[in-house]
């Protein structure tokens, strides 16, 4: 499949591998809230859940594939250890979303062989061609990942995936599970695979990881380079231990740097072209429904979405921005959906600009949570002259905890 005229996938893994992380835990109607924020951000695939894990989450990716799979919305994807239980559960959840697929994957560093499968090469490769062709059986869109591949033999990975696309996988996704490798040595893995692997034109590299060494995005970006054309991140970054690749500063990094990628997608540098079909505009509601519903706070400084990532504390750049922003600032704000804010909130404010001031932090409040949200706002406001973004969010979040 040559991707090199299209745009660059987006997968969400939010609420899959960003569920995993300590402490996220999200109930049914927080993640269908993530789900069908996920799809007006414009993300092409959502990894709803892992509906072999419970029945909870079962009935997550069920609903998603309901909701938010429809004829324009994205793929809707449940993943899948190689094995035929985990792979009928995630067909029969993905069974209603238009678009769905299945993600299924099996180790195949040597230290994963020996410890934990304790199989050999050739037993994990026949293992992984039998489930992809199981998998293929419900539907036509199967994505195979060898977990750990950072740490594999890139011979041994030529081998299975040449086996698995020979089986019907459509999507080849390489993790670094253990946010091991560096960036030179991770596009060097993209280009070996696209070299080595002689029917990978049938399928889409995807890349995978994590942030242990603080690398994910720049993996990411050199592995762009090298030929990936599907990334899978997570909203914030949050995730197992230190995280995913951050989906934010991904889109904003392929955003701004537009004429640089463009070639390496066979485009002119100056195509018009958006490299994802992502709403940049959505990026900070996104990014503030997460944090809210999982209780994940983003740090201050974080690329992109953290509140410090456009203010300007030294004289020196105030005087510059005021004079022109481009002295320093390589990024609108409203790019990424941040309004010049216009509307200071305080006790004369109606009900309207605190409904829509909340909506633009990324609340969607009921509303009995809503009266109940205003009256106390009603009350800090005679308090305080003006209300900040983190006032609101302090008022909101106790409502909702009192409710
Ligand atoms: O990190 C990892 O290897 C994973 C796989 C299941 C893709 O999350
Ligand atoms: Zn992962």
């Amino acid at each position: 499949m040559n991707q090199d005229s299209e745009c660059i996938i987006i997968f969400d893994t939010t609420l899959r591998d960003g569920e995993q992380c300590p402490g996220a835990t999200l109930n049914m109607d927080e993640k269908l809230a993530i789900a069908k924020q996920l799809a007006r951000l414009g993300v092409d695939v959502i990894e709803a859940g892992f509906a072999f894990a419970s029945p909870g989450d079962f009935e997550a990716v069920n609903i998603i594939a309901q909701t938010v799979g429809t004829v324009d919305g994205p793929t809707i994807c449940s993943l899948a250890r190689a094995r035929k239980e985990d792979i009928k559960a995630a067909a029969d959840a993905i069974a209603p979303a238009v678009k769905g697929r299945i993600h299924t994957f099996i180790a195949t560093s040597d230290i994963h062989l020996q410890y934990k499968l304790q199989k050999t090469r050739n037993e994990v490769i026949a293992i992984a061609e039998e489930m992809v062709a199981y998998a293929k059986t419900f539907t036509k869109d199967v994505e195979f990942s060898p977990e750990d591949a950072g740490r594999s033999d890139p011979e041994f990975l030529y081998q299975i995936l040449e086996k698995v696309i020979e089986a019907g996988a459509t999507t080849v996704n390489i993790p670094d599970t253990v946010g091991y490798t560096t960036p030179l040595e991770f596009g060097a893995l993209i280009k070996g695979i696209s070299n080595n692997v002689p029917n990978i034109n049938q399928a889409i590299i995807s890349v995978h990881g994590h942030n242990d060494l603080g690398l994910a995005v720049a993996n990411f970006l050199e592995a762009v380079k090298n030929g990936a054309r599907q990334l899978e991140c997570t909203i914030n970054g949050i995730g197992e231990r230190a995280g995913n690749a951050a989906l934010e500063e991904l889109v904003m990094a392929l955003y701004v740097r537009k004429q640089y990628f463009n070639p390496f997608l066979g485009r002119s540098a100056d195509s018009e072209k958006p490299l994802t079909n992502v709403d940049t505009r959505q990026i900070y509601k996104t990014s503030r429904l997460v944090s809210n519903l999982t209780g994940l706070l983003v740090q201050p400084n974080k690329a992109i979405v953290g509140t410090n990532a456009f203010a300007h504390e030294s004289g020196i750049h105030q005087d510059g921005v005021l004079k022109n922003k481009l002295t320093y600032e390589i990024m609108d704000a409203q790019s990424i959906g941040l309004t010049d804010n216009q509307i200071v909130l305080g006790k004369h404010s109606g009900r309207n600009a605190f409904r829509t001031r909340l909506g633009e932090l990324g609340y969607e409040l009921k509303d009995n949570e809503l009266n109940k949200a205003f009256v106390r706002f009603k009350d800090v406001a005679d308090k305080k002259k003006e209300i900040s973004d983190w006032d609101l969010e302090a008022i909101v979040n106790d409502e909702i905890q009192q409710a």
